[in-house]
């Protein structure tokens, strides 16, 4: 597929398990920089777990291997020499139910910075990460007051600055606005705007609104039964993001993406 821009994450043949079941298989894809990637799909066909291997949260989950490759900026980012809490600091996570630390709004920003050695001006960086995450207008007076405060869409935005304020590259999002409001949502997608301006951006959402919205690449996952009766996730089809909606190559995907899947 081309894009204008280089590819910053390259994922070739991962087959991810967890135990000895084989959860998704043979994906391949190429994520661009500075673009916005959307994940659809219907439930359990490994959208979130492909996004894990990215980060390597999956190092978290007992039980969770992968085979295949991964690379970021042309390293493989599952060799020896890879520090993951390194690698998770370049490429951001954000999760679907908004999750600041039980501290103040402040903290919440500085703490991770300064684990990762920051050095600088921290009131600075609170206000530029606050500013990016489009927060510091309403929340600047209060910065004291816990982070749990706040409303459920402030909260996510507060989790997206303390995001940027260790200055990744790539920025993961798993459903990040499944637990907000409508105002709330369009929130974050027009952050996710600003945001693709100097981040890349991997969105997983189950609103196909929100996928034509905010994203220029949609990567259709889907699931099929193998012989041994278990279902297993598989890339059905990637492509811009119009072409995935308007003109896809396969079946399944123009009955996904127009509702009548299943
Ligand atoms: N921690 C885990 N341990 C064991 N199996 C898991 C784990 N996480 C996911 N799976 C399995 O892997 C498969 C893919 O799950 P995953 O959560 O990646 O799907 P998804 O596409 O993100 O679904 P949803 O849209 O519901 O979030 C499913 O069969 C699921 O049961
Ligand atoms: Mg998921």
């Amino acid at each position: 597929m081309v894009a204008d821009t280089e590819a910053v994450l390259k994922t070739t043949n991962l087959n991810v398990f967890y135990g000895y079941s084989l959860a998704v298989r043979e994906v391949s894809l190429d994520i661009f920089k500075n673009k916005v990637v959307a994940f659809i799909g219907p439930s359990g066909c490994g959208k979130s777990t492909v996004l894990r291997c990215f980060n390597r949260m999956n190092d978290l989950i007992p039980n969770a291997r992968i085979d295949g490759k991964i690379t970021f900026k042309g390293s493989d980012i599952y060799a020896d020499k890879v520090d993951p809490t390194d690698l998770r600091c370049r490429i951001g996570m954000v999760f679907q139910k908004p999750n600041p630390f039980p501290k103040s709004i402040y903290e919440n920003i500085a703490f991770g910075a300064r684990l990762n050695g920051f050095k600088g001006d921290m009131d600075e960086l609170v206000e530029i990460s606050l500013k990016k995450a489009v927060l510091w207008d309403e929340i600047k007076d209060q910065l004291m007051q816990s982070g749990l405060a706040l409303s459920g869409g402030q909260q996510q935005r507060l989790c997206i600055a303390r995001t940027i304020a260790v200055k990744p590259e790539v920025i993961l999002m798993d459903e990040p606005c499944a637990a907000l409001d409508p105002i709330s949502t369009l929130k974050i997608e027009e952050l996710i705007h600003e945001l693709k301006q100097q981040y890349t951006i991997v969105i997983v959402t189950h609103n196909m609104q929100q996928a034509l919205r905010v994203s220029d690449f949609t990567a259709f996952y889907n699931a099929e039964a193998t012989n041994k009766k278990e279902k297993v996730g598989y890339l059905a089809e990637y492509d811009k993001t119009e072409v995935i909606f308007q003109a896809p190559t396969q079946e399944t995907t123009k009955d996904y993406v127009s509702g009548r899947f299943g």
